[in-house]
């Protein structure tokens, strides 16, 4: 199984401006050459820069702004980043958010949105990436999805469609490129802290359970251990891989016979909750 060729090499890193991503960063700038960094907010990946300067100096760290739920932009920071670095060796796509809600009361621009960047961001990238990783014989991909990417909860039917097409995608894309030097893992965690709740809007006024929740520290190091090992799949955290493990193996008739009662108390919640309808 080849390596993902992050040691001395140029990484593209979507997403790194809070969470899961920023710990990714910290991790990558001591082993990349260049290290790219893609986030709307340009403040915050500067400040990340002048911390990855003075921890890992040898890495030449790019911050290149971008949304990448808008084609134009993301073909703009494409170009700049062609500028300093015309191959890139791993790309990891990181960058997604979710949104809480029934879905019929979703609001569309922020669910059309999601799938650009969730979907079609993801697809883009890598599209543009890989031919050169499949002709140099050597590159990495890794697909941030989610456990939601393996399983089906109520009150987040489009994000959990999104992981699922990451998910699918990158089995499929893996098998494709076998054999040919070039290294495609996914990411599945659990809960993680981060700024993925608050941005998902959520109304139930619950949290994930402690003793399932990870730091985006963990998430990230655990990440990076089963990429450089080529793993297929990542779960991080034992606790959320036994469940998942569990979770896979029951039917799927059992599956929604359990949840169906969370989704009516769910859907109550929600219809008496603040949060606009
Ligand atoms: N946290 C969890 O519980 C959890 C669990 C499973 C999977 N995940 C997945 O993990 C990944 C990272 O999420 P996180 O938990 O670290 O959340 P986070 O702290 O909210 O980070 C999300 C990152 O995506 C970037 N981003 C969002 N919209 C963007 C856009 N339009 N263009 C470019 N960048 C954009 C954000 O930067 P800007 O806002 O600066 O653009 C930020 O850097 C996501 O794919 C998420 O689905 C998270």
């Amino acid at each position: 199984m080849p390596r993902p060729p992050i040691d001395d090499g140029v990484v593209l890193l979507t997403g790194a401006s809070s969470g899961i991503g920023l710990e990714l960063a910290r991790l990558l700038a001591p082993r990349a050459r260049v290290l790219a960094l893609v986030a709307r907010r340009k403040a915050r990946l500067d400040a990340l820069r002048d911390e990855l300067a003075r921890s890992a100096p040898r890495c030449k760290v790019l911050v290149l702004p971008a949304d990448l739920s808008d084609r134009a932009s993301t073909d703009a920071m494409l170009e700049a980043l062609c500028r300093e670095a015309p191959e890139v060796d791993v790309l990891i796509n990181n960058a997604g958010f979710g949104d809480m809600d029934l879905f019929e009361l979703a609001d569309w621009p922020k669910t059309e949105q999601m799938l650009r960047l969730n979907i079609d961001a993801l697809l883009y990238l890598t599209h543009r990436v890989l031919g050169g990783m499949v002709a140099r014989r050597r590159g990495g991909v890794l697909n941030v999805s989610s456990g939601a990417g393996m399983a089906f909860f109520p009150g987040f039917a489009a994000y959990i469609g999104t992981k699922h097409f990451v998910t699918g995608f990158t089995e499929a894309l893996r098998l494709d490129l076998s054999g040919t030097g070039v290294v495609v893992s996914q990411l599945c965690p659990g809960p993680v802290a981060t700024e993925f709740e608050a941005v998902a809007g959520n109304f139930t006024g619950m949290s994930p359970p402690g003793i399932v929740e990870l730091s985006a520290a963990a998430c990230a190091r655990q990440a990076l251990r089963g990429f450089d090992r080529g793993r297929a799949l990542i779960v991080p955290g034992a606790l959320m891989w036994l469940v998942m493990w569990v979770a896979e193996r029951t039917p799927r008739w059992v599956r929604r016979l359990v949840l169906a009662p969370f989704a009516r108390a769910l859907r109550h919640k929600r219809l008496s909750s603040k949060k606009p309808a």
